[in-house]
């Protein structure tokens, strides 16, 4: 290769269009179109909202993109789009755009896995991942810790939430204090003004239950708010909204911080990579930074964190650099694509990347 691929990013499985350009290792542009204002009038997000919003917004999120980074089309190596998992609708937007230019452009197109792409965003931070490595995977969708043998190819999951994601629990527990949508980054606002040891409320799975050591599970404490509110309600009692969203956050943060620990050292595994929307929670950051200190713990800024493009260009340029074979024509959209799968599984044939660097 003469030079560090630059791969094009797009990422359209949810309500956010990114669209972004990465050298390398190098963020160029990270252009994202959020289709969540519109969301928010239904308290969550509606496919068909969703998918109209994506295709309104391609054309222009892709100028942006090109215009932040400086290049042209023609110079992109390769295209990178998420395959999988998400919602169909929004995915075939975004994975018909990616063919599109592909065959227009002549060059080669991956299918990636989104969650396997919210673990590769961290190398645009903190370079290459040491591999292996745990993955805390903490999205509106996913709850998972998973082994990473290598993010292109080999991704071992270890547990997984049995209910509710991380995510959806933040927003069920905002939507019961009558916050917007998504309730995730009003919690950690406002909960900056709680007192977390205000309610005790019970952390789910933290048994020493062999079986579910590293398995999530948030339907439980969700009820307890609920049963709390009520509560609270019937005595004639304000709520106070800001204890019980930190008490609330705390009970999440310190089983996703326990458990991702416990993953490390069952695995003798030293560092520690957080992806996904929750991972912006400063909650959580503070929790890793002061329990996780004997762990290389790698959390990308806040922005990389929700639904991007970037995301989807850093893996696609790992897969260029780590000579993967691009996917075949047709990749499709694959709603409950396993992270087993990092590529589409659809994927080409087994084979060299076409030479063309
Ligand atoms: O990764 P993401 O952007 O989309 C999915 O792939 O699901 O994650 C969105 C989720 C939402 O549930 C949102 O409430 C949550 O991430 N989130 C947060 C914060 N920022 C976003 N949760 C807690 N604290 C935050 N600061
Ligand atoms: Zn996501």
């Amino acid at each position: 290769m003469s030079h560090e691929p630059l791969v094009l990013g797009i990422e359209t499985s949810c309500d956010e269009t990114g669209v972004a350009l990465v050298r390398g290792r190098t963020l160029l542009a990270d252009a994202v179109a959020s289709s969540v204002d519109e969301q928010a009038r239904f308290g969550g997000v509606v496919p068909e909202v969703a998918s109209r919003a994506h295709l309104e917004a391609f054309d222009a999120t892709l100028d942006r993109a090109t215009a932040e980074a400086g290049v042209s089309l023609a110079d992109v190596d390769a295209i990178a789009v998420t395959s999988g998992p998400g919602l169909v609708g929004a995915l075939l937007v975004g994975v018909s755009a990616a063919e599109g230019l592909a065959l227009a452009l002549e060059r080669p197109v991956y299918g990636v896995n989104h969650l396997a792409a919210h673990v590769a965003v961290d190398r645009l931070v903190h370079g290459d991942l040491p591999e292996p490595a745990i993955a805390l995977l903490v999205s509106g969708g996913h709850t998972s810790l998973l082994r990473i043998d290598d993010v292109t190819l080999d991704v071992t999951p270890l547990g997984e939430t049995l209910d509710d994601a991380a995510g959806e629990a933040f927003d069920k527990v905002a939507r019961l204090l009558g916050l917007p949508f998504p309730g995730g980054p009003h919690i950690d606002r406002i909960a900056t003004d709680g007192d977390a040891s205000a309610i005790d409320f019970p952390r789910g799975l933290m048994s020493h239950d062999a079986e579910h050591r590293l398995d999530f599970s948030f339907s439980g404490l969700k009820t307890a708010v609920v049963r709390w509110l009520k509560a609270q309600a019937e005595s004639g009692e304000a709520i106070p909204t800001a204890d019980v969203a930190a008490a609330f956050q705390e009970a999440v943060v310190d089983v996703l911080v326990s458990k991702a620990l416990a993953a490390c050292a069952d695995e003798g595994i030293s560092t520690l990579v957080v992806g996904g929307g929750v991972a912006a929670n400063s909650r959580l950051r503070s929790v890793l930074s002061e329990r996780a200190t004997r762990l290389d713990v790698r959390i990308p800024p806040a922005r990389l964190c929700t639904d991007n493009g970037a995301m989807v260009a850093a893996l696609g340029a790992a897969l260029v650099e780590r000579g993967r074979p691009p996917s075949s024509p047709g990749i499709g959209a694959d709603s409950s694509l396993p992270v087993t799968w990092v590529t589409a599984r659809r994927s080409g044939l087994p084979g060299p990347a076409p030479g063309i660097f």
